[in-house]
């Protein structure tokens, strides 16, 4: 467990978790210490204590062998060091054991779109702040089902979230500072689904304190339905690792399999009929850079980098680093879908235009500008074209190409207006490139057209191909 540093504690209301300071004065605090630990969290009997006492202690062993299995740790039965400090972080106040990713009976709920409520706010954030945390955190859980979330500013929700300390109402006092940090109650109607936090924490944006945004997610996973997970890399783990980075966050395959098996998989966009649902990358797992079949949604240009966009997730290639940087496209625009179509930079504008299906966003840096998405028909596109392959702006000729199927249009930036006589044949005008455009970018000179796993240089000047690289040769895998 040495890679976990700061542990929080994420509690359930469904299950008693007291403080671990009732353990007697005795000969052996930790012993005492364990035995509590155990019955709160690995329903030791009571009448094992006495058993305990006299180190006849085979139940004992079996719990302390069952926890340390569960934890991760090395399974010796004993109190050592290693599962002593373990037991001695904060944690949640569910048991581990006897339990799986859901609860017992399986609640959820019956309906695809839920509401929520902020009903009070933490001194600690500003309120946009706390908005904001738990939006992303919804968002973890809507990206990766069919569900939908809507804040409602009145009224009961089915998730009513508030903060609150100590007695606030339900069985399940909060503890002042430290240890229990939050509680949510599963699917259910009056307070089921309802998600406290305790005020007497310190809530952060960052992971100076307690960081509003991973516990959130954490606690919606209970609102949505999950359980713990024994999985230690799970955002659904009862103990709750404190990410130094937050960028890195992403939710483990098995919080994906647990929510998937309540509510299924997302529906595919009915603008992509022919998005492969066995094959969706939701399924299979994070993108590999260095799968030599790796493919791109969308490549883009965004002041001075270039992002590669690969079903939630993109790379980041900063000009003055040579590894690029992996990350949730959530990450920074919480409000974006996954798997997109297309996307170019117009640098006069200082804006990235991201197309998913019939609809497209302008984002500047962080910020999605007002009044987006739009539908891309305001571009001038017939009502036949459903969505966008790929598209890319050159920023000296004030054109930018959107390319779809075999065709490609042509817009002039200048009189914002898809221009005359297209669409054209690609093969006429791009000569050499062939096969489904996925993504081009156009960077020192170049066209570089991505063709599934194929990547084509094209020189504009010489209307040639120049050259054909995996389309992974810009992550840098040697
Ligand atoms: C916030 O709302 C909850 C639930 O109604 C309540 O228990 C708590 O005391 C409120 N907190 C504050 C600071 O008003
Ligand atoms: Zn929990
Ligand atoms: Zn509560």
């Amino acid at each position: 467990m040495k890679h976990c540093t700061i542990f929080m504690l994420l509690c359930l209301p469904v299950c008693s978790a007291y403080p671990l300071n009732g353990a007697a004065k005795d000969e052996d605090p930790n012993m005492d210490f364990a035995q509590q630990y155990l019955e709160n969290y690995y329903n030791l009997g009571k009448d094992v204590q006495q058993v305990y006492r006299r180190k006849d202690n085979g139940a004992v062993v079996k719990k302390i062998q069952e926890m340390q299995k569960f934890l991760g740790l090395e399974v010796t039965g004993k109190l050592d060091s290693d599962t002593l400090e373990v037991m001695r972080k904060s944690r949640c106040g569910a048991p581990d054991v006897g339990t799986f990713s859901t609860f017992p009976g399986m609640p959820k709920w019956r309906k695809n779109h839920l509401t929520y409520r902020i009903v009070n706010y933490t001194r600690d954030l500003p309120r946009d702040a706390v908005d904001s945390a738990v939006e992303k955190a919804l968002k973890v859980w809507e990206e990766v089902t069919p569900l939908t979330f809507s804040r409602i500013h009145e009224g009961e929700a089915d998730i009513m979230i508030s903060f609150a300390v100590r007695e606030h109402g339900d069985f399940y006092p909060f503890d002042g500072p430290g240890e229990s940090l939050a509680h949510a109650y599963p699917p259910g109607p009056g307070f089921y689904g309802d998600v406290h936090f305790d005020d007497d924490e310190k809530w952060t944006e960052d992971a100076s304190g307690t960081n509003l945004f991973l516990v959130a997610a954490h606690e919606l996973g209970h609102s949505l339905g999950l359980f713990h997970s024994a999985n230690p890399k799970a955002l659904m783990y009862p103990l709750y690792n404190s990410f130094t980075d937050l960028t890195r966050f992403r939710l483990s395959q098995d919080d994906v399999d647990g929510i998937q098996s309540l509510y299924g998989p997302p529906p595919a966009s009915p603008a992509d009929p022919e998005l492969p649902t066995q094959s969706s990358p939701l399924e299979s797992g994070t993108p590999a850079p260095c799968d030599p079949a790796l493919s791109f949604d969308a490549v883009s240009t965004l002041r001075g980098e270039i992002l590669f966009f690969k079903d939630r997730y993109l790379w980041r290639k900063l000009p003055w680093k040579p590894k690029p940087e992996f990350h949730l496209i959530s990450t920074f625009w919480p409000s974006l879908p996954p798997h997109l179509d297309a996307a170019y930079e117009v640098k006069s504008k200082d804006t990235v235009f991201i197309f998913k299906g019939n609809k497209f966003w302008a984002v500047r840096g962080n910020d999605i500008q007002a009044g987006y998405p739009r539908s891309i028909y305001t571009l001038g596109f017939p009502p036949t074209i459903k969505k966008i392959d790929a598209a890319v702006s050159d920023k000296e000729k004030k054109k930018t190409y959107f390319f779809t199927g075999d065709k490609y249009w042509r817009f002039d930036e200048k009189s914002q207006s898809m221009e005359r006589g297209f669409p054209r044949p690609i093969a006429d005008d791009f000569p050499g490139v062939d096969g489904k455009v996925d993504a081009v970018l156009q960077t020192f000179g170049f066209f570089y057209f991505f063709s599934g796993s194929r990547q084509l240089e094209f020189d504009p000047n010489a209307r040639m191909v120049t050259h054909i690289f995996k389309s992974n040769s810009w992550l840098l895998c040697t």
